[in-house]
């Protein structure tokens, strides 16, 4: 009786297993990937600063396959002894074959218009966007010889049509994103980060606490699509841009579950008041960025990195928008109730850190301490900090999200010194 109940479960354990090999085999195929890149690059199709790297010195070696979204490819690797992320959406072939059907001319033509035009989406008329289209333009004359060819151009309008590797780019020089190492075709490189938050602090969305259970899968799902729906997906799949980028944001979700059981390590109290100034410090950095205000869509602990000099840095930015995006997004849109038309930074970083991200991270003061008398006053501290971060003004400009960021970490560096006395009592 129990023989058969063995084999049964071995035969399905197999088939499980086997699914799951040709399952990453389909999704994770780098390297003919690169192979297709590679052909078009030695053709004169495709351009960048890695290509030669990549095809003629074999200086980029692939490693693990770290996401198994299809169509966007995450890859550990190497690049001349430094560790690196190798990350492509595939969508760039699309635009790119687009792109061939324009003459040499045309293209060249309308480059430095077409670069303008993204920048002016993104940012619309700000001060510095004129010089960020020319450090753009300077980052696609990949050889570096002060001319722009055709492929050049039409490699990297391409990769402009996309929203991460461009708000890699722009944001380069804040020490609070990954740096962009630079790309061949649809494919860059970046810095890899030693630390998740995530692996640290667990995994936190913006709804309740799950249980490892199988079945909340799919109710984790749907009450995340309840949860952005009226707000951001309606519109934002109106537009092809970032439309794509939200539908893997939904599926997501279904992975997230996994990271929580992969902790590891535990936190002391001290590392996790380190850890917020250090993510309120980031989030200051990026936002504060002269291009203009940005709001995330996708804020979770997987999304931030910590150096070994424990910087935070912002992983992913698929789901990262500038304001004036968003907001000329929604005005395209008929709204007839707010919750159409929702935009503002007050739901955004800072709120979500505070009101969400901070409970979290402290939550197993409260469940496992809940005995002693210090950490009740913890939890309730932070219950309070909670309540404070609800009265914070609506955040409109970069002053405005200073000033609040710095009340508080006033506060939590308050807690942080009573909860340390009481400690120490
Ligand atoms: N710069 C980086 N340094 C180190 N690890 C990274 C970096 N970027 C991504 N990763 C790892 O690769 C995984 C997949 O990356 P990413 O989040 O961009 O893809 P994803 O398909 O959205 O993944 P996930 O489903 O985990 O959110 C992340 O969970 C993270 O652990
Ligand atoms: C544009 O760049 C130049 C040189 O890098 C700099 O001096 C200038 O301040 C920048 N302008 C703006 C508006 O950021
Ligand atoms: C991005 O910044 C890093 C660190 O400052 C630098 O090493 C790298 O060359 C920059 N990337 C580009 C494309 O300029
Ligand atoms: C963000 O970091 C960069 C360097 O990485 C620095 O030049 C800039 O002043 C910082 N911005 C703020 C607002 O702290
Ligand atoms: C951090 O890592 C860099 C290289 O990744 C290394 O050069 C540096 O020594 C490390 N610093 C510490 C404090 O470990």
């Amino acid at each position: 009786m129990l023989g058969w109940k063995i084999m049964v479960l071995t035969a399905v354990a197999f088939v499980f297993i086997s699914m799951h090999v040709l399952d990453s085999r389909l999704k994770c195929n780098m390297p003919s990937v690169i192979s297709s890149l590679c052909s078009s690059f030695e053709e004169g199709l495709v351009s960048g600063p890695l290509c030669s790297d990549l095809c003629q010195h074999f200086s980029i070696h692939v490693g693990k396959c770290l996401s198994m979204i299809p169509e966007k490819m995450v890859y550990e690797g190497d690049w001349k002894g430094l560790q690196v992320i190798l990350k492509m959406n595939m969508d760039w072939f699309n635009t790119w074959k687009e792109i061939q059907k324009l003459t040499d001319g045309d293209v060249l033509r309308s480059y430095h218009h077409e670069v303008s035009y993204q920048v002016e989406t993104l940012f619309g008329d700000c001060q510095a966007c004129g010089n960020l289209t020319s450090y753009l333009m300077l980052l696609s004359d990949s050889n570096k010889d002060k001319i722009i060819t055709a492929t050049e151009a039409r490699t990297f309008i391409s990769l402009l049509h996309q929203i991460e590797p461009t708000m890699l780019m722009v944001l380069n020089e804040s020490k609070n994103t990954v740096d962009f190492y630079g790309f061949c075709g649809g494919l860059y490189l970046l810095e890899k980060v030693p630390i998740i938050a995530s692996q640290v602090f667990g995994e936190k969305w913006a709804f309740q606490d799950f249980s490892p259970l199988p079945d909340i899968f799919e109710p984790l799902e749907e009450t995340f699509r309840s949860y952005l729906a009226p707000k951001i997906v309606n519109v934002a799949f109106s537009i092809p841009y970032v439309g794509t980028f939200l539908g893997d944001a939904l599926t997501l979700t279904k992975y997230i579950v996994f990271h929580s059981f992969f902790q590891t390590y535990a936190p002391s109290e001290n590392e996790k008041f380190e850890f917020i100034h250090s993510l309120l410090d980031a989030v200051l950095n990026v936002s504060s960025n002269p291009y203009g205000m940005l709001q995330s869509c996708d804020l979770h602990l997987g999304n931030f990195g910590v150096t070994n000099d424990s910087i935070v840095k912002v992983l992913d930015l698929d789901m990262t928008y500038p304001v004036n995006l968003l907001t000329s997004m929604f005005e395209q849109k008929q709204c007839s109730s707010d919750d159409d038309c929702w935009i503002g930074t007050k739901e955004d970083y800072l709120v979500n850190i505070c009101e969400i991200q901070i409970p979290f991270i402290f939550r197993s003061s409260t469940i496992l301490m809940l005995q002693k008398e210090n950490s009740f006053c913890l939890s309730e501290a932070i219950r309070k900090l909670v309540v404070f971060c609800k009265e914070l003004p609506f955040i409109e400009s970069p002053e405005q999200l200073r000033d609040s960021i710095i009340s508080v970490k006033e506060r939590l560096r308050h807690i942080e010194s009573t909860s340390q006395l009481e400690f120490t009592l």
